[in-house]
């Protein structure tokens, strides 16, 4: 039996949220949309049977993790014990049947906007770390092994003036390619279904900028294909949504495509790359260095992954900030406390002002709004 918390006992809605959520703003909404809130306080991932149990035959909406598997039985559960809505801690909702919930009836709500510029700086740490083997150096460090300067001590990648690869040109895609071409001069090759104009405008103007300083401007070219990017970039990082159509678009057969000195960064979602291939490629190519922030099962990592040094890992905290953090919790509640209320669905870009005092009278992110027939927020 797991242990939860209360929050506002005295409300007349109940919601139940499956994890702690940091800061305080988003418990204050909830509040002010009279909901009682209960908190569950394990750091274990909560069984779909758990979260069943949780909802009881009495809950009007709740707030879940990425961790977790939200479904057909859970949406009916939901549905039947008078829930209204459900929103996911997370941009991400490859976790959630979206169709499931719109069965029921059941808006879903996800936290976009506020993970951007973290998760990018994440990729870009995780780029640098493995370029220039921070975490293999540090452990020599550690380890007492540092006898004096050497020429030829832990040489890596400059990525200066080299070629990075963005693999999905969504917001977070974008934002790490701009720090890469911006910070580091490097030029830019992506792959996306949809071609991203003010990207390519914006770098445009940024060579143009370049020019005008007598230096030699950055290129962006849109791929024709995966395996274009793949053969040309010197660092690649991954950040499409995870769907049947990226499940392993990492493969064997496009690892052997890339440079035997590249690196490849993932804080997408782990199931993008076939990992066990991952670790032969790497296994056999010690030069090619690889950063990763999500795993293919999550928490576990293939056998083999953390015995090699060319690869970088961290526990899936692309978007680990405290702003970034409080202002998902933010979203999420006012997801569903907009839900709750009535409220239209927000559908401007500038997701921000539900970050500040008097937040618009809306719910910032349905994801199945439309096909529930939920209104959008006029100005
Ligand atoms: C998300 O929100 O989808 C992220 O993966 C959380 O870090």
């Amino acid at each position: 039996m797991r242990e939860w918390k209360e929050f506002n006992p005295s409300g007349s809605k109940r919601i139940i949220v499956t994890k702690e959520l940091p800061g305080d703003r988003w418990l204050e909404i909830l509040a002010e949309a009279d909901c009682r809130v209960e908190i569950c306080t394990s750091t274990d991932i909560l069984s779909a049977g758990e979260i069943e149990e949780a909802i009881g035959d009495r809950c009007d909406g709740a707030i879940g993790q990425l961790t977790e598997e939200w479904g057909h039985g859970l949406f009916a559960a939901l549905k039947a014990a008078g829930g209204k809505v459900y929103s996911n801690y997370a941009v991400g909702y490859n976790n959630v049947d979206v169709d499931a919930a719109t069965k029921q009836g059941i808006p879903v709500g996800n936290t976009p906007g506020v993970l951007t510029e973290t998760t990018a700086e994440m990729a870009v740490a995780l780029s640098f770390a493995a370029a220039r083997r921070v975490v293999e150096a540090d452990g020599f460090m550690r380890g007492g092994q540092f006898r004096g300067w050497l020429p030829t001590l832990f040489l890596g990648e400059l990525l200066w003036r080299k070629t990075v690869g963005v693999i999905g040109a969504g917001r977070i895609g974008a934002a790490y390619a701009r720090m890469m071409v911006e910070g580091h001069k490097m030029n830019l090759i992506y792959y996306d279904l949809y071609r991203n104009r003010v990207l390519e405008d914006y770098i445009a103007a940024y060579g143009k900028f370049m020019r005008s300083q007598g230096e030699e401007p950055v290129s962006c070219t849109r791929a024709r294909s995966v395996e274009e990017l793949l053969r040309e970039a010197d660092l690649v990082s991954l950040h499409p949504v995870l769907d049947e159509t990226t499940h392993h678009l990492i493969n064997a057969e496009r690892l052997a495509l890339m440079k035997e000195n590249a690196i490849l960064v993932n804080s997408s979602r782990g199931p993008v790359i076939d990992e066990t291939a991952l670790v032969a490629h790497c296994q056999r190519h010690p030069t090619f260095r690889v950063g990763l922030d999500v795993y293919e099962d999550e928490p576990d990592a293939k056998p083999g992954l953390d015995e090699l040094d060319n690869v970088v890992m961290v526990p899936h905290i692309a978007s680990a900030t405290i702003w970034t953090r409080e202002g998902m919790a933010t979203l999420a509640a006012s997801n569903v406390a907009g839900i709750l209320m009535g409220y239209p669905v927000w559908q401007e870009k500038d997701i921000s002002l539900f970050l500040r005092n008097n937040p618009p009278k809306a719910a910032p992110s349905i994801v199945n709004a439309k096909e529930l027939g939920i209104p959008f927020y006029t100005l």
